[in-house]
């Protein structure tokens, strides 16, 4: 009798059926990736789907065959393009992942070169694109390769021809007769947004993201197509060097291929020691998100070159190179449901429930799936297996779904007919489904409040998030005037709120009702007005009975305000209940300073000016110097530019105070300011 396999050791059949599955997706990702140019996973799914299936393969080696993905590293070349096979192989990296992993790349070189002295690094950004090798021969560019499987690649040099970054010709005369330079050809991140604006526009195939929009540009047989993409290059080494001679360090070398015009990149560093790695690392994964492209993660190169002979390689990788890896900031996981939040203007989005994964260095389980457009756009299903994205601290978003595994039991993603909180009717505006409810709807309701005592509006100290739904929910406040009559006694009955933190709320309070107009008007929250427009309101009405009595063509006549904008304003301020609140926070005590206008004199002498406020004022803090221009009638902006009047700059101004100095822009000191508002009655 046979005896059945326990559940804990899988049977050698359905280790077989495994890995044959294993094979097959593999193969399925590697042709999307490499061919088409349009993976279905983010690499981190890749990468665990190809260690299982190493895993197994070392467990049962009886099962490997040649023809398995684990057996061929990176992409055959295509067969279209001619093959060229390179005379130094093009080698891979090593990973390290963490800080230990630096650490012990680092140990292992001082053993090998036996030294206790910090070694010398070349730091360097990972660029996600395509490793290229250029040959050029007595100076002229001869031929390029892609990397393809490290032996061979495939001719790529019609398209090389193509980026404009690339000289054809060697700058200088000190290069030797044969050169081979190393680099990567990736897309700008401003080009990729553009590749793909233009492809919506026309309806065509966007891609997933620049490295596989670079690929996919680089692999067109017409070279005509290749030029028409935005690509460029940074080279980071040299391959073949023949009659003459580089410098005998990496970072030389680089420094060198700048003088004979090829691009390298400028955050290149050379440090000492690993802590000097690792501080590099911190600094660059900061940096990451306002790099003009994308990277994803770090190569540090041993800098003497008689150092990298004398450590050499293993199997396909240097071994006094390693690319540091960012985290991964894509990641596989299940949605598990939708539901539908209410905003504070009514807006209803939908939100997407997951199950929780940690990606970008965080865990993430929900993620907006922000309207019905985005839902088709993205052909999404209740239970589809979807590619979560978070880049830097930007809010999660659901960039993919992999199609190739929707089971079938997935459910369509339907849109509420009414209002999932206060059951009004919805009402469409394109993609955009709004609840009717206004302020009956708790949820809007909630949301209003929050904004209300949000930083930029009231600044409520003491008023979290949850606090106003649980004020909310027990009916304490209905509207953002009742928060001004919340007692102590009545806030410290709620969760998680002892006497202390009741009387911070009601302190907070009291802080708040003190204001500035503009400030107020923000924390209405009128559809579409937000700092700078509720400034621009403030600024040139001065007072708020003049403001709720204007009528759209009047709003006009403020910076800013177009059609739709005013036409929010006016019906805000016609509708009974909202002017109740408003009467009601005034007799409650909400105040601001009323600034009369100069009598006789021009209450807006800055009326047209455009400034910049830059430094650290004394007198004032730079908010309060801000809105004090706008109520002058200046426009603020952040940026020192031609068309900029003034610059006010207070101490320690720094790069501003340079740059308007240079465009000859009118500089103002903090004390020439007051003298110019006491001058102007203010
Ligand atoms: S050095 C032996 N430097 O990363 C040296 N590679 O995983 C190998 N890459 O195929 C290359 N930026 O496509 C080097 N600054 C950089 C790089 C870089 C990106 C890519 C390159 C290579 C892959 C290795």
């Amino acid at each position: 009798m046979s005896i059945p396999p326990s559940s804990d050791t899988p049977s050698l059949e359905s280790i077989e059926q495994e890995v044959q599955q294993l094979r097959e997706q593999l193969n399925r990702h590697n042709h999307r990736y490499y061919v088409l140019d349009e993976p279905e996973v983010p690499d981190s799914e890749y990468d665990r789907l190809f260690t299982r299936l190493k895993q197994l393969e070392k467990e049962h080696p009886d099962l490997v065959t040649t023809d398995s993905p684990t057996q061929r590293v990176g992409g055959a070349p295509l067969k279209a393009f001619g093959q060229i096979r390179h005379e130094l192989p093009m080698l891979s990296l090593d990973n390290a992942f963490d800080a230990e992993d630096q650490a012990d790349f680092n140990r292992r070189i001082k053993e090998r070169l036996k030294t206790s002295d910090d070694i010398e690094y070349a730091c360097e950004t990972k660029l996600d694109g395509i490793a290229v090798s250029l040959l050029y021969e007595n100076g002229l560019f001869i031929r390029a390769a892609t990397r393809g499987d490290g032996t061979t690649g495939e001719d790529i040099t019609q398209n090389i021809r193509t980026i404009e970054s690339i000289p054809l010709r060697l700058l200088g005369n000190d290069w030797p007769q044969r050169l081979e330079v190393r680099g990567e050809v990736y897309m700008p991140k401003a080009g990729f947004e553009r590749l793909n604006k233009q492809a919506i526009a026309k309806d065509e195939k966007v891609f997933v993201n620049p490295r596989n929009a670079a690929a996919g540009s680089l692999r067109q047989l017409n070279s005509r197509i290749t030029a028409k993409r935005p690509l460029t290059i940074y080279c980071y080494s040299a391959g073949i060097v023949e009659g003459g001679e580089l410098p005998q360090k990496h970072s030389e070398i680089l420094e060198r291929f700048k003088t004979w015009g090829l691009r390298v990149s400028p955050e290149l560093k050379v440090v000492s020691g690993v802590q000097a790695c690792e501080d590099y690392y911190t600094a660059m994964a900061e940096k990451r998100e306002s790099l003009p492209y994308e990277i994803d993660g770090i190569v540090y190169k041993v800098n003497s070159l008689a150092q990298q002979q004398s450590l050499g390689f293993v199997a396909r990788a240097p071994r006094w190179a390693i690319a540091r890896k960012f985290p991964a900031q894509e990641a596989v996981t299940t949605l598990k449901d939708v539901e539908f939040q209410v905003g504070r203007t009514g807006a209803i989005t939908p939100v997407a429930r997951l199950e929780p994964v940690f990606v970008g260095g965080v865990t993430v389980s929900n993620a907006t799936l922000h309207n019905m457009d985005e839902i088709k756009r993205l052909d999404i299903k209740i239970g589809d297996q979807v590619v979560i994205l978070r880049a830097g601290d930007v809010i999660p978003k659901v960039s993919r779904v992999v199609h190739s595994q929707r089971p079938e039991t997935v459910r369509d993603i339907v849109m509420p007919l009414r209002c999932p909180v206060c059951d009004s009717e919805v009402e469409r505006e394109e993609a955009l489904v709004r609840c009717t409810g206004g302020l009956y709807c708790s949820a809007q309701r909630k949301e209003a409040i929050k904004h209300f005592a949000s930083r930029k509006a009231l600044d409520v100290d003491g008023l979290g998030d949850k606090l106003v739904e649980q004020l909310v929910d027990r009916q304490l406040i209905k509207t953002v005037a009742d928060l001004f009559s919340l007692t102590v006694n009545e806030v410290s009955g709620l969760e998680r709120m002892g006497k202390k933190s009741a009387e911070n709320l009601i302190n907070g309070l009291e802080a708040a009702r003190k204001t500035t107009l503009s400030r107020f008007i923000y924390a209405l929250g009128i559809r579409e007005v937000g700092e700078a427009t509720a400034q621009g309101l403030a600024g040139h009405y001065q007072d708020l009975s003049k403001l709720m009595a204007a009528n759209s063509e009047d709003l006009q006549t403020v910076d800013d305000v177009g059609p739709i904008v005013a036409g929010h304003i006016e019906k805000f301020f016609q509708q009974a209940h909202n002017r109740e609140v408003i009467e009601s926070l005034l007799a409650k005590g909400v105040e601001w300073e009323i600034v009369a206008p100069v009598s006789g004199g021009n209450s807006q002498p800055l009326s047209g000016e455009i400034w910049v406020l830059t430094g650290s004022l004394t007198s004032m803090t730079r908010d309060e110097g801000k809105e004090i221009l706008q109520r002058l009638g200046a426009k603020v902006t952040g940026s020192v530019s031609a068309k900029t009047s003034a610059l006010l700059a207070g101490e320690k101004a720094g790069s501003k105070l340079a740059k308007a100095e240079k465009l000859g822009v009118k500089v103002y000191t903090e004390e020439d300011f007051i003298k110019m508002r006491e001058a102007w009655g203010e």
